[in-house]
Order: structure tokens, then sequence, then C-alpha cells
């Protein structure tokens, strides 16, 4: 009923526009296979151009196909330009980037203005810190196609009859991809928008945050502790509390007086720093940082000229202009001492940018940017939502620098379509509710269908406590979310896994080990993702386009093609068809196990995992374990790809990519390893098949080889 009324709405609202604002013209041209981009014909790329979502300006090869399905009316009305594409019944909606809500969108309207939204409280969490002009839409019979209006500035997405998207810019350009399937259209995405960088494997470990861990000597003895617990963990977060003052780019000389040692210690126990950095810098003269960007004239402006102060943690804040070259080359070089204590990564922070004064807790519209590069000068309402974006560009480019053989690894609250190629993302300030928890898996799933694989919510809830329960039930489903990370609000009740008791520990400590045994797979999914563009975290209908009853399916969720996760909270979940058989990693039993989730694995499925590490320093393939789920016709195959979890010398070779197959022929395992790719060794010392049967798992120790045989 409710979406009958929206749709109403809606079409009323469109016949008003459409009858009023001449419908203008444009052009459709074929800019590759199945993807036709729409222009109108009032376009101005002054407005517009360069593209932030495109990573190459597209090249026209053509015409529009003359049986083209989905196409594009342009309107103009009211200062506002507006871009219409009527659908067909029956296509489920999905993408839209970062916004609560169920995974289907059909019937939502979302906005697009990058917003510090705690708890997601202000327009009912439809408007956070990230936007996606970009919506995916999947026919009956499976057949996709994607959306993407190539447009900055502050817009709307209406998904009701038809797809709307509304700006206060001029007249935009706007893509259609047509393919297959999803999995096709995500790809062709990528395509587009670029790939995310393959990240450090390190990353892909549990994290530990909070906001703050301070002085330095309690950074350590959370180290200390998950250590000693054997909680396995890769990463702590320094959150503001490090710094001299909220400035940034500083130390306090009280807690963190020096920030070497304690990053020593951390790397001496198997574990990295990622030390956070925000936008607003202090306007303070005698403080280095601003000084040295006063004198670039590096600051956004307000309308009148003058440099624009707004209150963040240090109290009033100018913010640097990234749309300026001098400025990006600025920011960069501020890592360079920042990044030489040692840090592994950075945290961007309150990128959207987030003013506590201002209106809608950000500057005003009519701020000046100054552009150059190409960039044209212009006002907020443009810039906004690819500040946080901008903001991880200049960052990446600078700690590139500074350590030129590793691999960067940024999270950013806020960022844009497109803005992957240079961050990962955590989806801000959620609560330590239930409804939170349930709400954190569309919501990863939609950010993974916009082109963002590298993502996850804070583990636990950031706001308020979590209760022991919803720590327990949190922890075990997020060991399987693609960013793994748990962290909490400053003056909230102690949110490490041992500070809800024993069990609680207990759980942590089992949900993490399936996340560190499964690593091999993980960084496979990550390798596809950065290969392919293809998400980690999957919508649960990906199993089978052709299984209508799953398309809502948003407890569940897949992680890669190959396991299915189902949280023990899952009410009625629709389950994909054929037999998905259950794993257990590391001794558990989770039919009967009251917080881990299922795990599955996809009849057809070969999945590697290696022993249980406490940290990714310890990662190595000498013990690697084979999983294998037939399918009907006695057949599996699967993949796994190394290399050294850093640095960039699997671009020139030194990887491995191999693929496995598995058959039974009579009461023979037959498995081969078919070509490998890349020089790596894999350096397997001990292999242990393991074949995943309805009752009972069959294992067995195999040599490692190019066919092994097995008698069952
Ligand atoms: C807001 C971020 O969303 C949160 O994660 C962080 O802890 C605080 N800023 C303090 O830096």
């Amino acid at each position: 009923m409710k979406n009958f009324q929206f749709n109403r709405l809606m079409a009323v609202w469109l016949i008003f526009i459409i009858g009023f604002a001449p419908l203008c013209a444009q052009k459709a041209e074929l800019i590759g296979e199945k993807m036709v981009m729409f222009t109108p014909i009032n376009f101005d790329g002054k407005a517009h151009l360069p593209s932030f979502a495109l990573e190459n300006e597209p090249q026209v090869i053509g015409e529009k196909p003359k049986e083209w399905q989905i196409n594009v009316e342009f309107a103009e009305a009211f200062d506002r330009s507006i871009a219409y594409l009527p659908l067909d019944v029956n296509i489920d909606l999905y993408g839209t980037g970062e916004v609560t809500g169920p995974l289907l969108r059909n019937g939502t309207t979302r906005k697009l203005w990058n917003m510090d939204n705690y708890a997601y409280e202000r327009d009912r969490g439809q408007k956070l810190y990230q936007s996606h002009p970009w919506v995916l839409g999947v026919r009956q019979d499976g057949t996709s196609f994607g959306v993407l209006a190539d447009n900055t500035w502050r817009s709307e997405i209406s998904l009701g009859e038809g797809i709307t998207f509304t700006s206060d810019s001029k007249p935009f350009r706007v893509i259609v991809i047509e393919r297959d399937t999803p999995q096709e259209v995500m790809q062709a995405l990528a395509h587009l928008t670029g790939k995310m960088p393959l990240p450090p494997l390190w990353s892909l470990g549990f994290q530990q945050c909070r906001w703050s861990y301070f002085p330095d000597s309690r950074v350590r003895e959370i180290a200390d502790t998950l250590r000693y617990k054997e909680i396995p963990c890769d990463v702590i977060w320094m959150d503001i509390h490090y710094m001299d003052g909220y400035r940034v780019f500083t130390f306090s000389p009280q807690d963190f007086p020096d920030p070497k040692s304690t990053n020593d210690y951390l790397h001496s126990k198997g574990f990295k720093a990622v030390w956070m950095i925000d936008p607003g810098v202090k306007n303070e003269a005698g403080y280095q940082v601003f000084d040295s960007g006063e004198k670039e004239n590096v600051w956004i402006k307000d309308k009148d000229g003058n440099n624009y102060v707004g209150n963040v943690w240090p109290g009033p804040c100018v913010f640097p202009d990234f749309t300026q070259p001098k400025t990006q080359k600025w920011w960069a070089g501020l890592y360079l001492d920042f990044m030489k204590t040692g840090i592994d990564g950075v945290w961007n922070d309150m990128n959207e940018p987030a003013v506590f004064n201002g209106f809608e807790m950000t500057m005003p519209r009519d701020n000046v940017h100054f552009g150059g590069g190409g960039l044209e000068k212009d006002i907020h309402l443009r810039y906004h939502n690819v500040y946080g974006m901008l903001m991880v560009k200049s960052s990446r480019e600078g700690i590139m620098k500074v350590n030129p053989d590793k691999r960067p690894f940024i999270l950013s609250r806020s960022n844009f379509l497109g803005g992957h190629r240079y961050a990962a993302t955590w989806t801000g300030d959620n609560e330590s509710t239930w409804e939170h928890l349930r709400m954190s898996i569309p919501m990863s799933i939609n950010l993974g269908l916009s082109g963002q694989p590298f993502n996850g919510p804070d583990i636990g809830g950031f706001a308020e406590n979590a209760t022991p329960d919803l720590f327990g039930h949190w922890i075990a489903v997020g060991a399987f979310y693609p960013f793994c990370r748990a962290h909490s609000i400053l003056d909230s009740k102690a949110h490490e896994p041992w500070a809800f008791g024993e069990k609680i520990e207990s759980v942590s400590r089992i949900a993490l080990n399936r996340r560190y045994r499964l690593m091999p797979y993980i960084y496979t999914k990550f390798y596809e993702a950065s290969t392919t563009g293809l998400p980690v975290m999957q919508p649960l209908f990906f199993a089978d386009l052709k299984d209508y009853d799953l398309r809502k399916e948003d407890q569940v969720f897949l992680l890669g093609g190959d396991l299915m996760v189902i949280p023990k909270w899952a009410e009625n979940p629709v389950l994909p068809k054929g037999n998905w058989r259950t794993l257990s990693l590391v001794g558990e039993d989770s039919e009967k196990d009251q917080y881990q989730p299922d795990l599955k694995i996809r009849p057809g499925a070969i999945v590697p995992c290696s022993k249980v590490i406490q940290n990714t320093t310890e990662y190595s393939l000498e013990n690697l374990d084979l999983y294998i789920s037939l399918d009907e016709q006695g057949k599996a195959s699967g993949s796994l790809y190394h290399d050294a979890g850093d640095g960039y010398g699997y671009k020139e070779g030194d990887f491995s990519l191999i693929r496995f197959t598995a058959e039974l022929t009579g009461n023979k395992l037959i498995i081969r390893i078919g070509d490998q790719k890349g020089g790596r060794q894999l350096g397997v010392k001990k292999l242990i098949v393991h074949l995943v049967n309805d009752n009972k798992t069959v294992q067995r120790g195999v040599r490692f080889s190019k066919t092994m045989k097995i008698d069952l």
C-alpha cells in the first residue's frame, strides 16, 4: 500500500514536471558493448567534467542499438535537472550506495548529499556519508541493467515506476549498461569506474578500534591482551586522542610522546597501526599545518572570499580545497613525516566535510572551490559530494610517495561512486542495536552493488553500549564482512571481545578463527574483486538468478560466490535450492551453536583454507586445506590466489593463481591443479582434503601434486 501511494505521488510529480518543462533533446551514443551514454543536448561540460565517477572519459564507438530497452528522458524545471528512465514492471532495484533500509530499493527515495548522520537519525538514514548515483536493475529472468548518473551535484534518486534522478545542477549525462546478469553489470560498472586496487593482506584481518585508545600504554595493553587471549587481530586503530589538541598531523606530547616506539611495539607483536587524519585544520597561527596551508593559500573560501571557518574537534577550523592541484600536493606532502613514524594505514574521517555549527552539519553551499588542473572553479554544491573522494585521493598520493613499495590502506567515511579506487569504507556511526545489526547486511551488500567491495560496519555498533548477547551475535556475523573492524564511541563501556565475559570472549575467538582459517579464500575473493569488479559480499540472489524468491533476502548473504552465511537471528530466511552443505572450520558445530552463523558451501565449490593464525604476518600456505563440495555430477572447482601479501611484486609476476578441479569417479576423488599463472611458489607442505558430505566430512592428507587421487 505504501509503495502504491508513493508511486502515485511520483507519477503526479513527473507528469507535472514533464508537462511544464519542455523535454530536452538528447544524444544517445554507444560507448562500449551494450553501454549507451545519453547526453542532453544542452549539456555543459564545464558544469560536470571531468567526471569523478568514471575512470576515463568514455569513447563513442557508435550509435545506440535499435532494439535498446532502457531510455532516458531529460527535463528541466525550477533550476533543477531531471533524468527519468521509465521501467517495465517487475524489475528489482538495488545499489544507490550507502543507505539504510532493506536490500530491495524499489519504492525508495534517497538523497545524494554526503552527511555526518550520527546513528543514522536524520532523514531516516536515506542520506548518509557517501553518494552513489547508481542503480542496478534485475529483471525477472535475471537479465540486468545498470544506470549511472554522471553528476556530483546535490541530487536525489527516486525509484518508483521508473528511475528519476533530480539534481540542483545543469543537465547531466546518464549511462545505461545492459547485460545478461547482474554480475556482468557489476563488471561493466568496474570497467567504467575502475577497479579497487588490491589491498594489503593485513587489511583483511580483524581490526580493533575505539574512540580512543589512549595514552600509548593503553594501546600496548590492548595489543598484549589480544595476543594473550589468542584473539586473532591484525590492526590497532588510533582515533583522535593521539593528536595534540586534535590538531591533525601532530602527536600529543603527554599521551603519545613517541609514536614511532608505539608503532614499533605494535609491529613487534605482529600488528599494524592505523591512525586518523581529519580534513579540518585548526585555525591557529603558529600551528605548522595551518601556517604552511595559509602560505600556500589552500583553504576553501566563503562567498566573500575569506577563509571559510567552521567548527570541528579542535574548535574553529579551515578546510583544504582539494580541488586545487597545489592543495593536493601540499596535503600529500604532510604525510611524509607522519608516515615515517611507522604508520601503516590512515583513517580519513569527518570528510563529508562535517562542520558542527553548519547547516546540515556541513559548510555553506555557496562556499567557493578554486579548481585547477582541469577542474572548474565552482561552488560547494558541486564539490560537496566528492570532497571526501578528493581528500583520500590526495592522501593516497602522499602515502604512496613515502612508502612506494607498500600497498596503501586508507579508510574513508565519506566517498563517491568510483571512490573505491582510493579507499575502503565503513558505514559510519551506527548504533549498538539489533536493528542496526540487521541493517548492516543490506547496507554492506548495496555498497558492494554500488561498486565499493571493501566495506563493513562498526562491529558491535558505535553509539550506545552493546549487550553481551548483541556483541556476540555481531562479531559472529561480522567475521564475514569484507572489512572487519570492531569500534565504539567515546565513553561507551569497554567493547573489546573480552569485555563481555568469558562466553562472548570465546564466541569472538571462534568467529575470528573462522575468518583467519578462510584467509586464502577471502584474499582470493579480494583479488577477484580487484580484477573483475565483483563484490566480495554478495546478495543471496546471485546464487540463483532464476529463483525469484531470493531477490529480497537480506539477512543471509554470500561471501564470494561459494560461501553462504546464515546468521543465527535470521527469521525464515529464503535459501537457494541445491545442496549447500555446512562447513565446520575450527571444530564448531554451527547448527547447534547459539551465535556462530551457519556457513554453507555451494555444491560444486572448492574453498581453500589455511591454519588459524593470530595475524597475517604468520600467513602461509604450508598447511593448505581444500574443502570440496561436489555437485550433482560429482564435480567441483575453485581457485586460489597467492602473493607476498603486500607490495607490487605481483605486478611483475610474483604471484600465483591456480584453479582446482575435483571429480568423483567410482570411489576415487581426483583433484587436478590447472595451469598455474604467475611464478610464485605456493609452498604447500601439507595438504588436507575435506570432502564435505551431507552428514560427515571425509578428511585425507595428500601429497600436493598436479593430480591427486584419493580413495574414499
Ligand atoms: C566520527 C567517526 O564516525 C567515528 O568513527 C570516530 O570515532 C569519531 N568521529 C571520532 O574521531
